[in-house]
């Protein structure tokens, strides 16, 4: 594992280097974070997306975003890695500023945007930071294929693997880096059921051995209970208008220590306090003809 001893100064900016990365977990600090985007055609009117975002995450936490379709989950994971900015409020990643699109973050998608003409190994280590020693790297991208199990499907390329090794190298290519936060936008969305229940069980590997913070979205409240230490509901608040921008309606700390147990009846209630806060009904009437 490559691992550095320093670590970034307080107060300044930070731009890391291949020797400066690390695989330490860092805090992410949202305040008053919001964001809206201007009309998309002449005289109409600019969209409130996020209004009022605060949020502290803890080194090595892992947080579920959830939130109905539309409601600004990937435009709030956006304005972590510095792929986009907030109109006002401020986002820090271990105690300062981000710097451009964050090289201390990384970021899958639910599709895994892999290079079709390059191999498994090669996609991943797209991953590497600049300048990163070609012998350190290549033994960097051996270590994560193993991690993910992928090592077998090292020199096979895109359209020769399964959704699900697709999916798994995208992660082996975000963790290249050794980032100290780890964004995953509905990661295992694309993925069958049973596909989707190991991929979770490796995400847990993963953050174990790479000791990255990680924020993920999901709409599966399961997948979300099972992972993550706390669960951050994402709307607009009771009353208010739809373009009024989402806040977090609710934060919920999940109980136990990981790995849980899937069936665990203690986790019920709070499975009914997230189907209700995305305003799906969890008593479903029965038909009369
Ligand atoms: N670059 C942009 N320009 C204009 N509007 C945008 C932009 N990005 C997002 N939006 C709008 O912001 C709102 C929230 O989008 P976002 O993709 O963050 O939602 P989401 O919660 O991730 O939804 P889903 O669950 O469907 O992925 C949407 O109405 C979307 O149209
Ligand atoms: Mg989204």
């Amino acid at each position: 594992m490559i691992s550095a001893s320093r670590t970034p100064p307080h107060n300044v900016l930070f731009m890391p280097t291949a020797s400066t990365l690390d695989t330490r977990a860092l805090a992410v600090s949202l305040e008053d974070v919001a964001r809206t985007f201007p009309a998309a055609t002449r005289g109409g009117i600019p969209r409130r997306v996020l209004r009022d975002v605060s949020l502290e995450i803890a080194p090595g936490e892992i947080v579920a975003l959830i939130g109905a379709s539309g409601s600004g989950k990937s435009t709030l994971l956006r304005q972590v890695s510095g792929l986009d900015h907030p109109d006002s409020g401020s986002v820090l990643i271990g105690g300062t500023p981000l710097v451009g699109v964050d090289q201390r973050c990384a970021v899958a998608f639910q599709e895994p945007r892999l290079l079709p003409w390059r191999t498994i190994a090669h996609n991943v280590e797209l991953g590497l930071p600049h300048g990163t020693p070609r012998a350190e790297g290549k033994a960097r991208v051996a270590e994560l294929l193993e991690l993910v199990q992928l090592s077998d499907a090292a020199e096979l390329r895109p359209r020769q693997i399964s959704g699900g090794m697709a999916q798994r190298a995208s992660l082996a290519r975000a963790l290249a880096r050794g980032p100290g936060v780890l964004l995953l936008d509905e990661p295992f969305g694309a993925l069958d059921a049973l596909t989707r229940l190991t991929m979770q069980d490796l995400l847990l590997d993963i953050h174990a051995a790479e000791a990255a913070t990680i924020l993920f979205v999901t709409h599966d409240v399961e997948e979300a209970l099972y992972l993550a230490d706390r669960v951050v509901l994402l709307g607009v608040e009771q009353g208010y208008k739809p373009d009024s921008g989402a806040v977090i309606r609710s934060v919920i700390t999940v109980p136990g220590k990981r790995p849980r147990d899937r069936s665990d009846a203690s986790l019920a209630h709070l499975r009914v306090q997230l189907l209700e806060g995305l305003g799906v009904s969890t008593h479903h009437p029965p038909h009369t003809f």
